[in-house]
């Protein structure tokens, strides 16, 4: 894999890029970000991508362009259904994108699920989609050489190339990205029909887990590279703490599985261009970073005091989060003095837990919901951010906080190991606090460490928010690792 810059130039590819959420159209998580951003920095390295995610509800077509023949979808034991598609282009980028629409699957408020609960036919909707985004190709003569695809959602494609699809895309290299190996698509095993791959796949190597259909598990078979959003994560999913059971069957795929950090949108998660922030910073200025303090203080009603440490959370209400161990220390945290703001929103007994907690304390803020605009005022206004995940693939927020001068206190695990370098006190460096052991009491005493190098070492912690500020995660470099796969898994496909 290793490959100097020099020589990454390979031939013009065509790719094609699947995703269930894209921002700035659809999204519940990191998945959008990196689908938003990526397809534009492979574009940039001179390749010919499209990318296609289902046209949500929410999505307003009337800025879309409807293309005239609508999309036959064979759906197996159902028959063919019929989808519009719309089109349009990645903000800021000449990147098409289409949309697949259908009034029955698509036409709802929620992406995956409404008031907590997942739909009951995510299968079908999916499996729709995939085959939809491969009739695509077809209706536009696109012939790709890459089909990159993302998590579950669309993991069903590198069989579909290989069976039901296999007279137009058998020549096409897979590559299947783990986002999350939590969310796996488990569904009932009449699925295959649906499919229309073959019962002959539905068996313990390929698509088959506890009698049901396993859709990731059978990406991870049949793609031809296998990525996961850091090279920690990529180690990780292979143990049993990790796995979510398929730990032994990514073993056996170990061979074709690389990690590639993920980038940041520097156009949108940038403090000296910022629109949603009370005053512009910038590392070599940070007065800015108090206005920002002040404004969001004001924002959750907590005294306004510059002296005091604030420590923001931004994320999904989700056990993977590590919400439960801040849920049992947060009295004990705001018994001193500090000021802690969170917005999110998910699981409803941290809901529940949080309001209760917001409404006795004077020095805790909550917003739940999802906001764009409140998610950069807390990386602004922030001096520290909470992240204390159980897991974290890659994670967006510690990176996008580093940018922000905003110093991310993590749990080693992930892309939060590979991104955070922990405090080293006596040769005064490092990004961050990090800790190991997944307990509330290893998070609390380093959120004590950190709280005391705010208060009682000012120049060190300035100097490393300075270093923090400073540091890039380009999408650039991670396009060039995309690039290097994507060459592994053609050359495996030819040879
Ligand atoms: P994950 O994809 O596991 O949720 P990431 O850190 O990769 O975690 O990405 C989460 C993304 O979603 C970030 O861009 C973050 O700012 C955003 N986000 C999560 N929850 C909210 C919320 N309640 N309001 C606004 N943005 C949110
Ligand atoms: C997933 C992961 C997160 C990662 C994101 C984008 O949702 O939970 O860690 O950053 O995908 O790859």
């Amino acid at each position: 894999m290793a490959k100097n810059k020099e020589e990454s130039s390979i031939a013009k590819l065509n790719i094609l890029f699947v995703a269930a959420e894209v921002v700035p159209f659809a999204k519940t998580g990191g998945l959008a970000d990196v689908a938003g951003a990526l397809p534009k920095a492979i574009k940039e390295l001179g390749h010919n991508i499209i990318v296609v995610m289902p046209r949500y509800y929410k999505i307003d077509t009337s800025k879309l362009t409807k293309l005239e023949a609508p999309l036959s979808v064979p759906m197996g034991v159902m028959g063919e259904f019929l989808a519009g598609v719309y089109t349009a282009t990645l903000p800021n980028s000449d990147v098409p994108i289409y949309f697949i629409d259908h009034e029955g699957y698509f036409g709802r408020h929620g992406l995956y699920e409404d008031h907590g609960g997942g739909y009951g036919d995510n299968d079908n909707r999916f499996i729709f989609f995939s085959k939809a985004a491969l009739q695509l190709c077809k209706l536009l003569n696109f012939t790709p050489d890459i089909i990159h695809t993302n998590d579950w959602h669309t993991a069903a494609i590198p069989l579909l190339c290989k069976t039901r699809f296999k007279h137009d895309f058998a020549y096409a290299a897979n590559v299947l990205t783990i986002h999350n190996l939590q969310h796996q698509g488990n569904f009932y095993r009449g699925l295959v029909d649906v499919m229309e791959v073959g019962w002959e796949h539905f068996n313990a190597h390929e698509l088959e887990s506890f009698h049901r259909v396993n859709l990731l598990k059978g990406g991870i078979y049949h793609a031809d590279a296998v990525t996961t959003v850091s090279k920690k994560y990529a180690q990780e999913i292979q143990t049993s703490d990790f796995g979510f059971g398929l730990d032994a069957h990514i073993r056996g795929h170990s061979h074709k599985l690389f990690g590639i950090l993920n980038g940041v949108d520097y156009d949108e998660w940038n403090p000296s261009i910022d629109n949603f922030i009370a005053k512009k910073y910038d590392f070599d200025d940070m007065s800015g970073k108090l206005a920002c303090k002040r404004d969001i203080q004001k924002h959750f009603n907590l005294e306004l005091r510059y002296d005091v440490a604030l420590i923001g959370f931004v994320g999904r209400f989700a056990e993977q989060k590590g919400i439960g161990l801040i849920a049992g220390i947060i009295h004990g945290l705001l018994d001193l003095d500090v000021q802690i703001i969170m917005l999110g929103t998910g699981e409803q007994w941290a809901e529940g837990f949080f309001s209760h907690v917001a409404h006795h304390r004077a020095n805790f803020g909550l917003h739940i919901g999802y906001s764009d605009e409140l998610a950069h005022k807390i990386e602004a206004g922030s001096d520290m951010f909470l992240m204390p995940s159980l897991f974290e693939p890659c994670g967006l927020n510690q990176i996008y906080s580093l940018r922000y001068g905003t110093l991310p206190i993590v749990r080693g695990t992930g892309g939060l190991d590979d991104t955070i370098v922990n405090f080293d006190e006596h040769h005064k460096h490092g990004n961050g606090f990090k800790f190991y052991e997944a307990s509330q009491e290893a998070l609390y005493y380093t959120v004590l460490w950190a709280l005391k190098i705010y208060n009682d070492d000012k120049i060190a912690f300035e100097d490393m928010q300075k270093t923090a500020m400073q540091q890039h995660f380009d999408w650039d470099d991670s396009a060039k690792g995309y690039e290097e796969v994507y060459q592994y898994a053609l050359d495996k496909k030819r040879n």
